[in-house]
């Protein structure tokens, strides 16, 4: 892969995989977003050894670069057979477990936001992740954080699951399929973001997760289904 890629041809942006020499970089931008976050609980701020022992694995971390300054980062890890495979909560046979890539931590300087940067490192991952010759693509979202449930959601991620994952924090389970196109359902529903009660039990029913629209107060969550039995 290059190492540093301009975006829509334009010189502003660079994404770069990063090395060890960005490691004091990312720890600076990992506490301007940890001081800035409106909700504590939406990012989890990662230890030093963290970021030594991602940046060690080929791929896996990505930064974003205006002129020289690290603005903002994408992670992807590849768990094998580790129990942390987010495959086995939405059901990924065990034979292809192997197959898992899984992106996030991620992030984006408070200063550049909603200029679609997410998204292009997002899809930038992918296609490598991609070339890498993995199948499935999972990540965990904070059912409050919108901005990165719509970012996954457009980049065709459906929701699979809400439950308490790490450090005993409710999340949905955001599955992409590198191989196939995600169809709109046949029967959908509407359901406040907030009431994560009633998503819950959809998801249990078979529903799934496809799209995210704001309302009044916030936004709610579109789940839906091709059969609904009776
Ligand atoms: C989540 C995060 C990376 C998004 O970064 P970003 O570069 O602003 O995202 P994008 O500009 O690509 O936006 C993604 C989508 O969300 C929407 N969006 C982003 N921020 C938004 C906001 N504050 N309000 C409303 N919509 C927003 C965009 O319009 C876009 O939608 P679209 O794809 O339909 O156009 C950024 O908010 C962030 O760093 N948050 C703190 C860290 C975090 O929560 N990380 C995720 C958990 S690990």
């Amino acid at each position: 892969m290059a190492n540093v890629t301009k975006i829509d041809g334009s010189s502003e942006y660079d994404i770069q995989v990063l090395n060890e020499s960005h490691i004091a970089q990312i720890l600076y931008l990992q506490e301007t977003i940890v001081k800035n976050l409106s909700d504590p609980t939406s990012y989890y701020a990662e230890p030093t050894p963290f970021f030594h022992k991602q940046i060690a694995i080929e791929n896996s971390v990505l930064g974003l670069f205006q002129k020289k300054q690290l603005i903002g980062f994408h992670i992807a890890s590849f768990p094998g057979l580790d129990e942390e495979n987010l495959g086995t909560d939405i059901g990924i046979k065990q034979e292809e477990l192997l197959q898992v890539a899984q992106v996030g931590p991620l992030a984006v300087h408070p200063e550049h936001r909603k200029r679609g940067l997410f998204s292009r490192l997002l899809e930038r991952h992918l296609q490598v992740i991609k070339e890498m010759g993995y199948k499935h693509v999972c990540a965990t979202v904070a059912p409050a954080n919108y901005p990165s449930i719509k970012g996954f959601i457009s980049n065709s991620f459906a929701i699979k699951q809400l439950k308490i994952k790490f450090n005993n924090l409710l999340r949905y389970v955001m599955y992409l399929d590198l191989e196939s196109n995600l169809e709109r359902p046949k029967y959908s529903v509407r359901v406040l973001g907030a009431d994560t009660e009633s998503q819950k039990f959809m998801i249990s029913l078979g529903f799934y997760g496809y799209d995210v629209l704001k309302n009044e107060n916030g936004f709610d969550i579109i789940l839906g289904r091709d059969e609904i039995k009776v």
